[in-house]
């Protein structure tokens, strides 16, 4: 997979350098290319920004800049052959980043991402480029960064452990949080390794009994407990048909109760206590 990224603060993205993306591009599994935003300035203070239309506080990234950067590095990546690229638009008004999308994105060829600073980037220019190849807008959260060079590093981290021999172990991913298949929806519960005790503190006894279903079932129980006290809004949105027999007498015990459309919801006496 091929990645470009524009910025008006290159050294930002140094982590990508280190551990698990540092050693996916060291084996060549992603190639990386970070610009320079103001090496498509020719002023003296090499300026990428001016006063919004319509007045206001801030300042918002100028389409000049953008526009040639972005023709240059679509220029190269096109004559290295690196296939369909997609822009990647960092912005709090983007749709949220999941899991789901890291997938998605994670089977592209080549990404290139535009960080941004001030108030963000002159609208036409992502209109522009949305003409021309697909681009998702995304948001890592409800707050707001200084910038979007935090937001690619977050994003990057999360698709690079996907690329094929990335990850040392291929399956350690299936039972993430949010990992799609038997687990889609929920959080992961805890995880222990050894010594066995620490500071009088022991481990599950279910762990040690070498029984694999009841093992996997534990799990699945401790991931039901950690997302019904975490995020029960992804129980709530679960398909009801994704909960076995067992899934529903740990929700049931859990407070939670099927309305007659199916879906569960946490029963009203355990949200008035
Ligand atoms: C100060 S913010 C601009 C915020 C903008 N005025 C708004 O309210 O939507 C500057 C840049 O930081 C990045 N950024 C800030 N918060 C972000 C978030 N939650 N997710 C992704 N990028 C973010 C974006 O690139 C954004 O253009």
């Amino acid at each position: 997979m091929r990645l470009d990224v524009v910025t008006i603060f290159p050294e930002y993205l140094e982590p990508l350098n280190v551990s698990l993306v540092g050693k996916a591009r060291a084996r060549g599994s992603l190639d990386v290319h970070v610009h320079d935003l103001r090496d498509w300035t020719y002023d003296r203070h090499n300026t990428v920004d001016d006063t919004p239309y319509g007045g206001g506080p801030g300042m918002v990234m100028k389409t000049e800049p953008w526009g040639e950067a972005l023709d240059q590095v679509l220029a190269d990546g096109y004559e290295a052959g690196r296939g369909a690229p997609a822009l990647v638009v960092p912005t709090p008004s983007g749709r949220p980043f999941t899991q789901e999308l890291a997938v998605e994105l994670s089977e592209r060829p080549w990404l290139v991402f535009t960080p941004a600073r001030y108030e963000g980037i002159d609208r036409r220019v992502v209109d522009e480029y949305a003409t021309r190849m697909p681009v998702y807008e995304v948001s890592i959260g409800d707050y707001v960064l200084a910038g979007g060079e935090a937001a690619v590093l977050v994003v990057t981290e999360a698709v690079a452990r996907l690329l094929p021999g990335v990850l040392g172990n291929a399956e350690s991913h299936r039972d993430d949080s949010f990992a799609p298949g038997a687990m889609a929806n929920l959080l992961e519960g805890p995880v222990y390794t050894k010594p066995p005790r620490w500071r009088g503190r022991g481990i599950p006894d279910v762990l040690l009994s070498g029984h694999h279903g009841r093992i996997a079932r534990w799990r699945r129980d401790e991931a039901l407990r950690r997302t019904t006290a975490h995020r029960p809004d992804l129980i709530e949105r679960c398909d009801p048909a994704a909960f076995d027999k067992k899934d529903r007498e740990t929700l049931s015990i859990l407070g939670w109760a099927p309305e007659p459309g199916g879906r569960f919801w946490r029963k009203v006496e355990d949200v008035e206590e």
